[in-house]
């Protein structure tokens, strides 16, 4: 049977535009097993693994930074390191969450932590946090927000207000590091988003209306 030459025309030229232009929007369904995110879902599952990455490591960081805080006597220090671990870890399940639903599996290469005096613990994560803050996440939020997936925008802005929590809570803790030592501290962290607060008497999240009874406290 002969295929009439205008339909052979017509294949041949949806084959080579789909090469021209299908091939990213194919190699990402084919990497994450949907195609419901848009064309680019690798470069968003990309971005969700880097950030579950850095959430992990900053999580297993900031608990040996509260070991040290503690050894040194900076108690109300550790305490924060404690809290602020704890809202890493909901960060990077919520990523979790993400990835799984796009047909990845969360995987993180877990560094040892470099551990120095609690001052110079404290400049470090303050660095790591103005990152995430300033850098990170608004280029990931940027890009979930072109690629239409909801569900990382939303992760990425629950983690990015919550770095910028830490990051100020840290400069607090630098400035007043010797009020710090000996004393009590305890913090705040919404259980949903990992909104880390020092007010006793925040009534709300300010990201996500979690009531504050719901929120666990850390000391
Ligand atoms: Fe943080
Ligand atoms: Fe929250």
């Amino acid at each position: 049977m002969r295929t009439p030459i205008g339909l052979t025309f017509l294949f041949t030229a949806i084959f080579i535009l789909s090469f021209a232009f299908g091939s990213s929007s194919t190699r990402s369904s084919a990497m994450t097993g949907t195609s419901s995110f848009g064309n680019n879902a690798s470069t968003t599952l990309e971005n969700l693994q880097a950030a579950f990455n850095g959430e992990s490591n900053a999580h297993a960081k900031y608990l040996a930074f509260a070991k040290r805080a503690d050894e040194e006597g900076y108690t109300k220090v550790a305490s924060l390191f404690r809290a602020a671990a704890r809202a890493e870890e909901i960060h990077f399940n919520n990523h979790a969450v993400v990835i799984r639903k796009m047909g990845g599996e969360p995987n993180a290469d877990i560094k040892s932590a470099d551990v120095k005096t609690t001052a110079e613990n404290l400049k470090v994560a303050i660095e790591g946090e103005t990152y995430e803050r300033d850098k990170m996440y608004p280029d990931f939020m940027a890009e979930a927000r072109s690629s239409g997936n909801t569900d990382a925008f939303l992760t990425f802005r629950f983690a990015k207000t919550a770095e910028a929590e830490h990051a100020r809570l840290y400069t607090e803790a630098l400035a007043n590091l010797e009020n710090w030592k000996g004393t009590k501290g305890t913090f705040f962290v919404c259980p949903k988003c990992g909104y880390t607060t020092s007010d006793p008497n925040l009534q709300k999240c300010p990201v996500d209306s979690t009531p504050k009874e719901k929120f666990e406290s850390i000391s």
